[in-house]
């Protein structure tokens, strides 16, 4: 009988099912009322009482191994069982919701197109900045205000240097700096980027917003030059009747310099409440490049000319979707940013 039991302990050891029916068939030769191990404990009681105890033992272990296995066995089956038939190659695939693209860089592509097709390149720079080229280098006064804590978030002071103080940037002339800086003219760059200010979050005013500044510097550059790219960005950006009007306005780093408006988009110049009755909005400043600025860095100017111009790139979304609430930008409400179809 022991014979007979290590025989079968042999025999287990490599048993295999492929499907579910060798599985049973396994089954019921081992563990069935008429298998094998049920014929062993059947002869057991043959067993001479002075080996009972060994023998039994045995038994009991090779009765476990064969469940096991056979469990084990199961349990493989189950788990590729999972993994195919409940994998249906015909269905149809599921909806995916692809988002949208956000407002400001729909318009702000939509600028950045515009100059492109006008020869201008994109310049990038850091942030996070030092006085030099934020407010130095483009000939702010060492007491302008726009250097005070009221409107610049500083992140280093330097009070024996204040050009090397370092702060967030808050235009991205910063970055038309650094290209002067490294570039010989001609330089035609539009410098798209984020800029922060110090103000009091509210629907008009936000501690960050973007702007597309652009700079063009070369010989006999003029102001009709500007005017007329100024023009054509206008009746891109908000339809081919758009008028503009040059009103002379200040900037430390442009001379002359001028605020630009465009015929009201939504009365079309005949006054509305959004215009106020004007029949005007504004959208950007801009000027000839100062020659103060070309000098600061190391361009002459008496060679070279250019002009700058600057807009805030929420201030053109509000216009084109006539958003009245600055912070419904930032406030990621999935059903405000669902309503801009991009065409880019
Ligand atoms: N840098 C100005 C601003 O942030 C915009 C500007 C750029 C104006 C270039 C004139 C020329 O408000």
């Amino acid at each position: 009988m022991i014979d007979k039991i290590e025989r079968l302990f042999q025999e287990i050891k490599d048993i295999h099912a492929s499907n579910a029916e060798e599985l049973e068939a396994l089954r019921i030769k081992y563990l069935s009322k008429k298998g094998e191990i049920n014929a062993l404990m059947t002869d057991f009681r043959n067993v001479a009482a002075d080996q009972k105890r060994e023998v039994g033992m045995r038994l009991n272990e090779l009765k476990q191994q064969v469940q096991e296995k056979i469990a084990v066995l199961k349990q493989s089956f189950e788990a590729k069982d999972n993994g195919t038939s409940h994998l249906d190659l015909t269905r149809t695939a599921y909806p995916i919701a692809f988002g949208t693209r956000h407002p400001l860089s729909i318009v702000k592509n939509q600028i950045i197109d515009i100059f492109n097709r006008l020869g201008f390149t994109i310049a990038t720079g850091p942030e996070i900045e030092d006085d030099w080229h934020v407010f130095s280098s483009m000939n702010f006064a060492k007491d302008h205000p726009a250097r005070d804590m009221q409107d610049t978030f500083f992140i280093e002071s330097n009070p024996d240097e204040i050009s090397k103080n370092i702060l967030l940037r808050t235009h991205t002339s910063s970055v038309q700096a650094r290209e002067m800086e490294v570039r010989k003219p001609p330089i035609r760059v539009i410098c798209p980027g984020r800029v922060y200010r110090n103000e009091a979050i509210s629907y008009r005013a936000h501690a960050f917003f973007h702007q597309v500044e652009g700079l063009y510097v070369d010989k006999n550059v003029s102001f009709a030059d500007l005017k007329q790219v100024l023009l054509l960005f206008a009746q891109e950006m908000f339809g081919p009747d758009t008028r503009i009007r040059l009103r002379p306005s200040y900037f430390p780093f442009t001379e002359p310099s001028a605020e630009m408006d465009i015929s009201c988009n939504i009365c079309g110049g005949a006054g509305c409440a959004f215009c106020k009755g004007t029949g005007w909005v504004e959208i950007l400043g801009c000027g000839m490049v100062d020659p103060n600025v070309f000098e600061a860095n190391g361009i002459d100017s008496h060679v070279y000319s250019g002009y700058a111009f600057g807009m805030g790139v929420e201030r053109i979304a509000n216009l084109k979707y006539r958003v009245n609430d600055l912070r419904l930008f930032s406030e990621n409400d999935i059903r405000f940013l669902k309503e801009f179809q991009p065409a880019y």
